[in-house]
């Protein structure tokens, strides 16, 4: 019986758990595992003493893919499955943008793949920089444009569309041509290309970015610039153009928006794992990057764990953003450590 009250009170108290796990840098690194990773998510799915699931969801930066496109390269990394409901990226919030706007640029990512996110996500009219590229190559000088990029984009006359807003979706994959676009758009009346506003703000469309990353760690020896390093070159340009400050949204973390949406996220996960609706309490999240996991889960009151698998290669702990649950090896140790503490 004893033993019987020990297993049904831990059970209760893993039932008040949860882990928000940021990916590039704790579980992966680009398509290559981080062993401890898999280890981790086979633990928490049930390989564990009391044999039940400890709720986790996935809580990223990255950007470019569908939603379902990217759980499943991932689940084949991680030889775990994980659920469109349990993951967010850093796009995945803007997915409520999509009732207030009719025609959006949707700027950064692979090809033709954001194209295919904002259409997911309920976007009626979606605009890529290519499809303006096509109809007046004058208007990016210095672009190279392929056969197979102008038979793959959908030109009209952009003089008679009113573009309603930005959306950098990812990493732009030519900072020439989407920066001229965007300053253009920025500039003109109400998004119509082909003029230029009198009042460079009253009639100026707005612009979202996904996530503010200046840096992100690649193949590279040191890390590449990110979409918050173009959007910094942006807000330089615009504001020695029109001698106005750019007001801009940025999602992602360690922006509040981003966390709220992700404690969302966490109760019906819970909900779903456990079959009973519960205010999530200990949160525990783990991350490599003090400045945008940590900064973020420390504002938002979650335990924050960090990583030395990642952006993080600093001493004891971070100076600016420390970790306020501590810095671990792996996400292993991170994990482990936070399930002795609760139980
Ligand atoms: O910096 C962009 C992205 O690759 C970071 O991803 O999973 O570390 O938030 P993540
Ligand atoms: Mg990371």
């Amino acid at each position: 019986d004893r033993v019987q009250d020990i297993h049904s009170e831990k059970v209760e108290k893993v039932k008040n758990m949860s882990f928000v796990f940021d990916i590039d840098g704790v579980l992966v690194h680009g398509d290559r595992l981080i062993p401890e990773g898999k280890k981790v998510l086979d633990m928490l799915n049930g390989d564990n003493e009391l044999g039940i699931k400890i709720p986790h969801i996935f809580l990223t930066n990255g950007s470019g893919k569908p939603e379902l496109a990217r759980t499943e390269q991932l689940s084949k990394i991680l030889q775990n499955p994980i659920s469109t409901d349990q993951f967010i990226q850093s796009h995945t919030p803007m997915r409520a943008l999509a009732e207030y706007y009719n025609t959006v640029l949707v700027v950064g990512g692979e090809g033709y793949k954001c194209r295919e996110v904002a259409e997911e996500y309920g976007f009626k009219d979606i605009v890529v920089p290519n499809d303006i590229v096509a109809w007046d190559p004058s208007i990016a000088p210095y672009r190279v444009f392929t056969d197979e990029e102008r038979a793959t984009s959908r030109p009209r006359d952009f003089t008679k569309t009113n573009i309603e807003a930005i959306m950098v979706f990812s990493d732009s994959r030519d900072y020439a041509t989407d920066m001229q676009i965007i300053v253009d758009l920025l500039r003109s009346e109400n998004g119509r290309l082909g003029t230029v506003a009198k009042d460079p703000v009253s009639q100026r469309i707005p612009i979202y970015f996904s996530q503010g990353d200046l840096l992100c760690p690649t193949e590279h020896p040191t890390p590449r610039m990110s979409q918050g390093a173009f959007r910094i070159g942006l807000e330089a340009m615009y504001k020695a153009l029109t001698g106005v400050d750019l007001e801009r949204v940025v999602y992602g973390k360690p922006e509040m928006a981003t966390y709220k949406y992700a404690d969302e996220v966490i109760a019906s996960w819970m909900e779903q794992i456990h079959g009973e609706e519960k205010i999530p309490q200990n949160i525990y999240m783990v991350g490599d990057n003090p400045a945008s996991d940590i900064v973020g889960g420390n504002l938002y009151g979650w335990n924050t764990c960090l990583v030395r698998t990642g952006v993080f290669q600093g001493g004891e702990n971070d100076e600016e953003n420390p970790a306020n649950f501590g810095v671990f090896a792996n996400v292993w140790e991170a994990v482990t450590s936070a399930c002795r503490k609760e139980l």
